[in-house]
């Protein structure tokens, strides 16, 4: 551990004009400095550096911090790395805490494995490189796969000789400890006490942690009988956590940022061979299934996931199996597959890059459509497996933390199940009910904590430690509120996407001749007041700006202050809605596919149904008025107002249900 005496030295020589100075172009303006935020894309610099308080704030992004928290997150260090690295900038001498003996040993132990196995490393690529068995049978079969020599060293690929002890004894030689060659998996002990190696006659894939260190190796034979494992990969040891570790991270995590996209691929070869064809924001989890350890790495970078899979039944259904941890910890989910039995190794190795960068620039699909379209494919029209198809899809989206845009999916689903909102969102809410009250009840089973004898190091909050039934008595709210969507929610929000995706485009029915959608949309909903506040602020503007014949863009929302209205607007135009056309065998996906061509129907089936639920609400007023009694002239009234409202529902119901979706 880093000494607190060394942390404050380092905060105290950093220099935030010249910390950030490293990675910014910063020009003086009045007292502060100014430049171009390295946090997201501007053109027009809005990124300040006070020299004076020793922080920087970014007014476009709201970034902002003192030096640590820059390297922190622009690099995206741990808190100690970028201790170390402030440190280093300076030539401010690291102190760590004194260590136990034991401890010492256990880092001096760690170490010496990573230098054996950085060993190994240079021992595989040797072979590979300068002996003849090594490029006669390992170099040439990774030129055979098409990887060049420039590809084949930034991965440090190797050879291991098809011999029973050649390097367990290069090894020894050199100085190493058996028990650590066995430590970390290089070799096996025979019952005699012997050892052998572990990888013999493989070509050799060493596994990087996210520094750049070896940490362990995936061999893969090149041999063709079925006998012969495929791939033999070390084992977990004291330096190697395979749950923590994505291979090829370390390579990728600078693309990953740039292109705030990471690419989730099965095996050692589609991560190379991407890399060679310029797509470098690639990982793989090697061929076992997703940890939470490896998301949460991933989320590190990147909230944006697309997993890359064979299309073959075998990868589709990895691929959902996988995915609800993802969308779990918050994360965007897409989905591609590749056609023939195709892997994105072997498609790029047969079409070339250009051709490889084109198919995964346009076949994505968000994981649930794509999980919805593949589930129903196996229904056969049966109505039990359907209810079971739409519960599998509304358990997905129950997962996903960000609310609207979980909104967003069930309105998408709805049209794709050919089922009514109302439906999924009765599901979702009882699922997220059941998920509640399961959690409750687990943090009711554990014991509560207590604070012995001293006080506490952090003091929770005072509300801390009370149960739901006492939050009731007090007047608290819930400790964790259930969210509930209602179709309220959703028919507002469908409102607002049409208004920011389509809001300027021409209404092209009859008798409306030249006027945008978003003037013919707010005149039909004047007298309709918004619920839920991002969408009501989203209309408010466009009322605003329609009186003086403005039609706001999108873009316009998506730096604004109040992150609800942010991810509103974003979630609704980010989320595409077109969907590939090999959907194309439903009707119901053709209307989603052409949806830019029925803005009627978009526009008035939108409004009707706003509409139908406010007569609906008049009209339970009016029941209720009825129940209270009055004059007999008063009850007239309320009768007939009544029957007009009961009529104007009937239209509105032919109204929705007639709307022929083409
Ligand atoms: N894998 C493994 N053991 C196996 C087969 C596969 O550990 N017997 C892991 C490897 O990490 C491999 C990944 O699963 O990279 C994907 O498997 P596969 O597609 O068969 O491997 P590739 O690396 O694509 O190898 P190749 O293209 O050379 O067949
Ligand atoms: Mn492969």
């Amino acid at each position: 551990m880093i000494t607190k005496e060394t942390i404050e030295k380092v905060l105290d020589t950093a220099r935030i004009e010249e910390v950030v100075g490293d990675f910014v172009d910063l020009k003086k303006r009045g007292t502060s400095l100014i430049g171009n935020c390295p946090f997201h894309n501007e053109k027009t610099p809005s990124f300040h550096v006070s020299v004076a308080k020793g922080i920087y704030k970014c007014f476009g992004c709201g970034a902002g911090g003192d030096s640590l928290k820059f390297v922190m997150e622009l690099e995206k260090y741990s808190y100690p790395e970028a201790i170390r690295y402030l440190a280093d900038k300076y030539n401010v001498p690291i102190e760590e805490v004194q260590r136990s003996p034991a401890q010492l040993a256990a880092q001096d132990k760690r170490e010496s494995l990573y230098v054996l196995s950085a060993w190994a490393g240079k021992y595989f690529k040797e072979q590979l490189w300068t002996t003849e068995v090594g490029q006669s049978i390992g170099l040439s079969y990774f030129k055979e796969r098409g990887y060049r020599e420039e590809i084949i060293k930034k991965f440090d690929l190797g050879y291991s000789p098809d011999q029973w002890t050649i390097m367990s004894d290069a090894a020894v030689a050199a100085g190493f400890h058996k028990d650590y060659l066995k430590e970390i998996g290089l070799s096996i002990e025979r019952d005699d006490g012997s050892i052998y190696d572990r990888f013999r006659g493989r070509v050799m894939f060493p596994i990087h942690n996210l520094t750049g260190r070896i940490i362990g190796y995936g061999g893969r034979t090149l041999k063709t009988e079925k006998s012969v494992p495929k791939y033999v990969n070390s084992p977990e040891s004291e330096i190697y956590h395979k749950s923590d570790v994505l291979y090829g991270l370390n390579f990728a995590k600078k693309a990953i940022m740039d292109k705030d996209t990471c690419y989730l691929v099965e095996g050692y070869a589609d991560v190379i061979s991407m890399h060679q064809a310029g797509v470098e924001n690639v990982v793989s989890s090697s061929g076992t299934s997703l940890t939470t350890g490896q998301i949460r790495l991933i989320a590190r970078f990147t909230k944006n996931v697309v997993i890359l899979y064979d299309g073959d039944a075998a990868g589709i259904k990895a691929s959902l199996r996988g995915t609800d941890m993802l969308l779990e910890e918050g994360l965007n989910v897409k989905v591609l597959l590749f056609p023939d039995g195709n892997d994105p190794d072997s498609y790029v190795q047969k079409y070339g890059s250009t051709a490889f960068k084109d198919y995964i620039d346009k076949h994505q699909e968000d994981f649930i459509f794509y999980k919805t379209s593949i589930l129903l494919k196996d229904t056969g029209g049966d109505p039990i497996k359907r209810a079971e198809v739409i519960r599998d899809v509304v358990q997905s989206i129950a997962l996903i933390p960000d609310e609207i845009k979980v909104s967003v999916f069930i309105q998408q689903c709805s049209r794709l199940l050919d089922i009514e909102e109302r439906v999924l969102l009765t599901e979702l809410n009882k699922m997220r009910l059941q998920k509640a009250k399961a959690q409750e009840k687990k943090e009711q089973a554990a014991p509560r904590p207590s604070f012995g004898d001293g006080p506490p190091m952090d003091m929770p909050p005072a509300d801390f430690f009370l149960t739901e039934s006492e939050r009731t008595e007090i007047g608290l709210p819930p400790a964790e509120a259930v969210q509930v969507i209602t179709a309220e929610i959703l028919q507002e929000r469908e409102i607002v996407r049409i208004l920011l995706n389509y809001g300027a485009e021409m209404a092209t029915w009859e008798g409306d001749g030249d006027v945008p959608v978003a003037p013919l949309l707010l005149s039909a909903l004047d007298d309709v007041t918004f619920e839920d506040k991002p969408s009501a602020f989203i209309v408010d503007v466009f009322k605003k700006k329609a009186e003086d014949f403005e039609i706001p863009e999108a873009k316009f929302f998506f730096s604004h202050e109040d992150k609800d209205v942010q991810d509103l607007a974003i979630t609704c135009v980010s989320t595409p809605y077109e969907l590939s056309p090999n959907w194309n065998d439903d009707k119901r996906k053709i209307y989603v596919t052409l949806e830019r061509e029925h803005l009627k129907e978009l526009t008035i089936q939108a409004v009707y149904r706003i509409k139908k639920r406010k007569v609906e609400r008049e009209m339970i007023k009016v029941q209720e008025e009825l129940k209270a009694g009055g004059s007999e002239a008063d009850m007239d009234i309320l009768i007939s107002k009544y029957q007009k409202l009961k009529e104007a529902e009937k239209l509105l119901g032919t109204f929705l249900g007639n709307i022929v979706v083409k």
